[in-house]
This record gives C-alpha cells, structure tokens and sequence, in this order.
C-alpha cells in the first residue's frame, strides 16, 4: 500500500501579522480558495487514498489542523509532544505508518507549497512510488532552480539511474551530491554549474529503505522506529520518548548522508511561497507596480505590496514606495519591502499574544 505523511507543524513568522504560532503558512487563506494544507489534501485525491494519508502536526496547530483536514479519519491527524523539527517527524511517521504496513511505500509532502497542476503532479508522483518500490532508493523531486536562493536543498543531477524501472515518463535520475541550505555563494556556483536542482521538498521510499538508511545515519532515529514497534502503547511511547530526540531536519540528518539517492524533475508548477515578496506574484497588478488584493487608489507611490485580511479594505497611497502593508484584525505591518526576510526579527519583539 501507499501512504502519504503530511509535514504540518512549521511554524511561519515571515508572514506576520496574519501567521501566528497557532496559524502558520500552512493554515493560511493566502492564495486561491482555501488554506495550503487543505489544497495538499485534495491534490492526493486519486493518487492516495483518505485513510492512509497522515499528518503530523503539533499541540498548538491541532485544532486547526482536524478544521482543514476533517475529511481524513481523525487518529491520523497526530501532535507531537514537542517541535523536534523534520527528522524526528519523518521518524514518527515511518513507525506509524510501519505498524499498519511494514512493507508499504511512503510519500513524505511538505504542507505548504502552492502547485496547481495536480495531473503532472500524479504522474510524477506515481512514477517516483514505483521506482521506490523496485529500487531501495531514497526519491527526491527536482525543480529547475531560478536563481541562487540559500533556503532551499540543492540536488545534483547525475545521468538516468541505471537502477530505475524501464518505460516511466518522469526518468529517475542519479544524485551525485545533497546539499541542504547553502551559502549564497555556493548557491551560485551549484546554478553556473547547471546540473543542480532545488529539492522540493517531498521523499519517496518503502518503509523497509528508509528505516535501513536511518539506521545507518541516525541511529538514534532508528532506535526510536524499533521502540513504537515494540510498544504496547504508542500514545504514550510517543509522549515519552519523542521529546528526547535531536531537533534537526530531514534533509540534514539523512539526505546528505544516504548513498542511495535519486531524483525525478518535477514538471508540474511549485512554489514554496516563502516570504510576502512570493505571495506579490499572484495579488492583482495595480498602477506604478503596486500589488494588492484590496481596492487601492495611489498618488505618486511605486512597487508597494498591500494585503489586507478582509480583503475589500480600501487601502489608500500617497508618496510612499518600496513598501509592504499588511492588515489584520488586530494588526497592522509597515515594511521596507527590501527586509521581508528580517519580519522573524521584529515578531521576536511583539508580545506572546500577538
Ligand atoms: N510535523 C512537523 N513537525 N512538521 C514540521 C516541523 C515539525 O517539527 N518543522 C517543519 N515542518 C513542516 C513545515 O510545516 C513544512 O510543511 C515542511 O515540514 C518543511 O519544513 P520547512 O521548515 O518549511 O523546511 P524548509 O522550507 O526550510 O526546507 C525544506 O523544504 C524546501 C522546499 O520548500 C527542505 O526539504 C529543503 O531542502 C527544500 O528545498
Ligand atoms: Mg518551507
């Protein structure tokens, strides 16, 4: 059987003041007709069925998250007891997943990125499933990067894995190095040198090859997957034992590390969505290259970005450029759109409740 492993418990300063603690990316209406993590749901639609999709998510996002996702059984909605970051999520959900089909494959999706074309999607997808159910490979999935960005996971492409099933349309191919988050001038040297791609974030593998890659990378993981399996009380082995684990993610603790890595190229669109300045491509085009999802009247003001959370707020501009507005209920952010990276700096100074 296939599964799917929903990644919901980020957290997302970046788009204060409309993501809170309780409300991240994830659990945002920021583009199209519903939250990121509902149209991560509905995109499985026909490739995975509802009872064997899962997401993990935490204490303080569970509510919302059984909200989004109430057409999924409710015990595969699951907190961890504390954020321990990617690593010790995937391992979680690996022995979940185990204890229902030790032999299953499993898709781990990241919850909050924006695609819209679901066919290729699929057929990506399904090729990436059954390459890892003949191959004892890890598969990741490759987007053609646009510029050196430092917070992505870079691939580099090798030939057509010889390995690989035959007749698949999406052709795997061998990675000959995993590098997560580089320096901005590594990123460059990855994007001259061509070959590279950025990992969208999403693993395909079979339980049995991924608990024998962990066990050679991380054994701590390894060890904590054998202990739900012997538990007699998963609820309470979780409660237990995941708040000891090392807080690292995925890409680190495994993909640089495993041998047996290969990578298909996404041909369906992807967004990661990152910061306000990714969410300004899809608001509506106004004068002067002001984006904004509100009526907006402007005298002499340029390249502003303004995002209301009512949506019909008129929002008016006189002599001010360079910047992004963002109104909530109780808030309001005033932005030099050049720091849309440093928001997490000025969240750190609020108080709790905000
Ligand atoms: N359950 C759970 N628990 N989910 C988590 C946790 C956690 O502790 N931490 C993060 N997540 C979820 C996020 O909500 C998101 O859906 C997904 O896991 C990925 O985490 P991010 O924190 O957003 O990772 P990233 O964007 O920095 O990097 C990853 O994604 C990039 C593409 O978007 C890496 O895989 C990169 O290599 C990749 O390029
Ligand atoms: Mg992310």
């Amino acid at each position: 059987q296939t599964y799917a492993l929903i990644l919901a418990g980020g957290s997302g300063t970046r788009f204060w003041p409309l993501s809170r603690d309780a409300k991240p990316k994830q659990l945002l209406n920021l583009l199209g007709d519903s939250t990121l993590l509902n149209q991560t749901i509905a995109r499985l639609d026909g490739l995975i069925p509802k009872e064997n999709i899962l997401i993990l998510t935490n204490a303080l996002q569970i509510d919302a998250v059984r909200e989004v996702a109430s057409e999924l059984p409710p015990e595969n909605i699951i907190a961890e007891p504390a954020k321990r970051d990617t690593a010790p999520a995937v391992a979680l959900g690996v022995g979940l997943i185990a204890a229902r089909d030790p032999e299953a494959t499993m898709v781990v999706l990241p919850a909050d990125q924006l695609i819209n074309d679901t066919e290729n999607f699929h057929g990506v997808l399904s090729d990436a499933i059954t390459t890892a159910q003949q191959t004892q490979s890890l598969i990741t999935i490759g987007i053609k990067p646009t510029w050196a960005c430092p917070s992505y996971g870079y691939v580099e492409r090798g030939g057509p894995s010889p390995l690989a099933p035959t007749g698949l349309k999406n052709i795997p191919h061998e990675v000959t190095c995993f590098r997560e988050k580089p320096a901005p001038a590594l990123a460059e040297t990855f994007l001259k040198q061509g070959n590279f791609a950025w990992n969208a974030g999403m693993f395909i593998w079979s339980i049995p090859t991924v608990t024998h890659e962990l066990s050679l990378h991380t054994p701590e993981l390894a060890d904590f997957i054998q202990t739900l399996q012997d538990s007699s009380n998963l609820p309470q082995t979780i409660e237990d034992d995941f708040p000891n684990l090392t807080p690292i993610s995925i890409d680190y603790a495994l993909m640089e590390k495993a041998a047996h890595v290969l990578n298909i190229e996404a041909s369906f669109d992807w967004d990661d969505v990152g910061s306000w300045i990714s969410v300004a491509k899809y608001l509506d085009d106004s004068e002067n290259n002001n984006k904004t999802n509100s009526p907006l009247e402007e005298v002499e003001s340029s390249n502003n970005i303004i995002f209301t959370e009512s949506k019909n707020t008129q929002v008016a501009l006189l002599g001010v450029n360079d910047l992004i507005v963002v109104q909530t209920g109780d808030s309001i952010l005033v932005a030099n759109r050049h720091q849309a990276d440093d928001i997490k700096k000025l969240v750190a100074k609020l108080p709790k409740n905000l």
